[in-house]
């Protein structure tokens, strides 16, 4: 039985990889700022919901009490919960407009691994997923024939930087783990209206990380450490 957390689950990506997970057996707790809402989403999938906002200390750590007294173990992390931020112009962008983004994307997402690896490391084959963007990539965004370049988005592309360097680093310090971080591709969702792709299919390619350790992409010596989305390493 493998033991699942998804962070902003209670729609778009991280809804559709937790039905898609506890389809497939998971047990998955569902995080959901709203615990109600979590509630009504979780409820239909089979999933477990918990009250997780990644900006707030004691509600992480009522969350990781929560799963450590239920569960026991976690073998699955994915730090899906993000936000886009402001698109105004690059003079635009305030240093509050940063800490908001920060706040979820970057400073969330250390809160929710640092509070959750003692559990991880109690799992036999523990996985971190860390959603990012090709957006974050600084080979694209610095490339002005690439799709990136055109985002006016100086938060929330930084913040996924960020993002691939704190994968880094965490894959680094714990090689016993399968860290990566992976773009999911360009999703139809509240986020991204104009995305050209279906939850469905973005969320089976974060399915198969999270089963990195032992039949993802890769197969069981599955890299850590790394960048990806659904077809292979996304340049850093
Ligand atoms: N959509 C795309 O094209 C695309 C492309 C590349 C990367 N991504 C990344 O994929 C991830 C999911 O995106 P999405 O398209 O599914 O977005 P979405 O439909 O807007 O869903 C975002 C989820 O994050 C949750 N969330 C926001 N702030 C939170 C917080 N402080 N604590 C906990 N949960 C919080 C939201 O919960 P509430 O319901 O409570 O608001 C919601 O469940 C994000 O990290 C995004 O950056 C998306």
């Amino acid at each position: 039985m493998t033991t699942t957390l998804i962070t902003g689950a209670t729609r778009g990506l991280g809804l559709e990889t937790a039905r898609q997970l506890a389809g497939a057996g998971h047990t998955v707790y569902l995080g959901a700022r709203d615990l109600k809402q979590g509630q009504e989403a979780a409820k239909p999938i089979g999933a477990h919901a918990i009250q997780l906002d990644v900006t707030d200390e004691e509600s992480v750590q009522a969350a990781a009490k929560h799963v450590r007294a239920e569960a026991g173990t976690l073998d699955v992390l994915i730090n899906n919960a993000g936000i886009s931020g402001t698109w105004n112009p690059p003079a635009e962008i305030t240093a509050a407009d940063m800490e908001s983004v920060y706040a979820t994307n970057v400073f969330g997402l250390v809160r929710v691994t640092h509070a959750f690896l003692p559990l991880l490391d109690t799992s036999s084959n523990p996985v971190i997923v860390n959603v990012s963007s090709s957006g974050g990539s600084l080979t694209r965004c610095s490339d002005p024939t690439s799709l990136e370049a055109t985002f006016p988005m100086v938060a929330y592309c930084s913040s996924k930087s960020a993002v691939n360097m704190i994968t880094v680093q965490y894959a680094n310090a714990f090689p016993q783990m399968r860290i990566n971080a992976v773009h999911p591709g360009s999703i139809a969702t509240d986020f991204n209206p104009r995305g050209t792709q279906s939850a469905e299919e973005c969320a089976e390619f974060i399915v198969r990380m999270a089963d990195a350790g032992t039949n993802g992409p890769t197969g069981p010596a599955t890299p850590t450490g790394t960048f990806l989305e659904a077809d292979g390493p996304v340049p850093w």
